[in-house]
């Protein structure tokens, strides 16, 4: 095992390898240490990064994880959605634990901004799915990307300019109320409420706003160290995730490049973070999932309870079709594997080392909806470790089966491992070497 992640690489990102909520926060706290700029590409308000330290819990929603290292720089890229409201919530929390983001926070003008009718409009398309809805965060990305898409989108930088930022709005209001209108008189829109409320946050937020891909370019120059924060999970991806039932943005490392304007050549590593087993909140398929009481057993052991949401999290055994497609698809050098604490307490461990459809196997992860929804994993059985293992700090000390688990993981996946979590807490990890 061979992954000095301890040795900070110029440029390196952190992305999800499985549905999201794998850990991504506490890594790229760990990593911030030896970071410079910590940069957001894709997504918003409907990632949940939770960092623990010092007894205290945050959770960002918008805002990189490295706000809370004084040191580090915070960049929002114009890959992300923006909802007003809930990130001047964000930073006020943020001040309330006297966490100051003055000169440390810089937002792209060309990042998106979710409004009102966003939210309205999602939760109609929603409630019209019936027992086919998609089960989204409700925080508004979908609408808000679909306006960006088709280039109507109100962007941060349009905050510097009432009058395009009036014309703008009112076209839009007119327009989703028109919608909505159709749809039922599910609610409508007001100009004059929207309005008031981007002068204030723009005023709020101007001195923040710039064209960050030219930023980073210029401090990479400089010999500063940038720590990219992807959101969501490689299966989340809307074009490479379990499509419909994704996010609309691309979580993958390819949303890195368009989402901060930074060359893929730029990277120098690139650390996919998964849990120790499996775990997805909202609709979609799951091959490994537990349905029955193992998986209550790992959702109550593992505090799976959305971050974002508090909706109850489906869980399933360690899904190495997955590893291997989420390391083929984004060229992840090194895994760090979170939450191996929570199966402490198994008499066995399962690992899907295969999905088998329609009696033959299959020798990649499947693309077609149908497919994966008929897939059976094929899995190997391991012995449980029965320790407790939150304090151990090195490999070594980790019980065999344990490493076995970790050794598996490692040959599935095809790539090292260089951070083992084992606990919420910052200190609660092992650094291989
Ligand atoms: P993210 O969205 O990928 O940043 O992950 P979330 O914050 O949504 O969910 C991960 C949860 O697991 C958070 O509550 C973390 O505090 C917690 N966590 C992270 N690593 C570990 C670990 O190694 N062990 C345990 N028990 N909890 C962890
Ligand atoms: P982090 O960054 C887990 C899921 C939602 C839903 C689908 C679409 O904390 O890992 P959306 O609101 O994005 O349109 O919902 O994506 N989802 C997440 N699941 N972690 C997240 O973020 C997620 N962000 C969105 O539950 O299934
Ligand atoms: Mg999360």
């Amino acid at each position: 095992m061979v992954a000095l992640l301890k040795d900070a690489v110029p440029v390196q990102a952190v992305l999800g390898t499985q549905w999201g909520d794998e850990g991504k926060g506490k890594v790229v706290d760990l990593l911030g240490e030896t970071a410079d700029i910590v940069a957001r590409y894709q997504g918003g308000p409907n990632a949940g990064h939770t960092v623990e330290f010092d007894g205290e819990c945050f959770i960002l929603h918008h805002i990189p994880t490295g706000i809370l290292r004084p040191h580090i720089t915070c960049v929002i890229g114009n890959g992300l959605v923006i909802n007003p409201d809930s990130f001047q919530e964000e930073i006020a929390f943020l001040k309330g634990k006297g966490i100051s983001i003055d000169k440390r926070l810089w937002i792209s003008q060309n990042a998106h901004l979710i409004l009102p009718y966003h939210h309205l409009i999602e939760k109609v398309a929603e409630e019209d799915k019936g027992s086919e809805t998609l089960g989204t965060t409700g925080r508004g990305i979908g609408p808000a990307y679909a306006d960006k898409a088709s280039r109507v989108g109100i962007r941060v930088g349009d905050l510097l300019d009432p009058g395009r930022l009036a014309e703008k709005v009112a076209w839009n209001v007119q327009m989703k109320n028109g919608i909505l209108e159709d749809v039922g008189g599910k609610g409508s829109v007001n100009v004059k409420s929207i309005l008031d409320s981007l002068r204030y946050f723009g005023e709020r937020i101007k001195a923040c706003i710039t064209d960050t891909s030219w930023m980073l370019h210029q401090e990479i120059q400089k010999g500063k160290r940038l720590l990219v924060e992807g959101a969501q999970g490689t299966l989340l991806d809307i074009d490479f995730g379990t499509y419909p039932f994704v996010t609309s943005s691309n979580t993958t490392i390819g949303g890195m490049a368009t989402g901060l304007g930074l060359p893929p050549r730029k990277l120098d590593r690139i650390i996919g973070v998964i849990k120790a087993y499996t775990t997805r909140v909202g609709n979609g398929p799951l091959p490994t999932e537990l349905k029955g009481a193992m998986g209550e057993k790992i959702r109550e052991m593992g505090g799976e309870y959305g971050a974002t949401t508090g909706r109850p999290r489906r869980c399933g055994w360690f899904d190495g079709m997955v590893a291997q497609y989420a390391v083929r698809l984004n060229g992840i050098d090194v895994l760090a594997v979170t939450k191996l604490d929570v199966l402490d307490t198994l008499d066995e461990v399962q690992v899907c080392i295969g999905y088998e459809y329609r009696g033959k196997a299959l020798d990649h992860f499947p693309l077609t909806m149908s497919v994966l929804d008929e897939v059976e994993p094929i899995y190997d059985t391991m012995p449980g470790w029965k320790t407790t293992i939150s304090d151990f700090k090195r490999y070594d000390d980790l019980p065999k089966p344990a490493r076995d688990y970790l050794e598996r993981i490692q040959t599935i996946a095809g790539i090292p491992i260089g951070i083992v979590s084992v606990g919420a807490n910052r200190d609660q990890t092992i650094w291989m070497e």
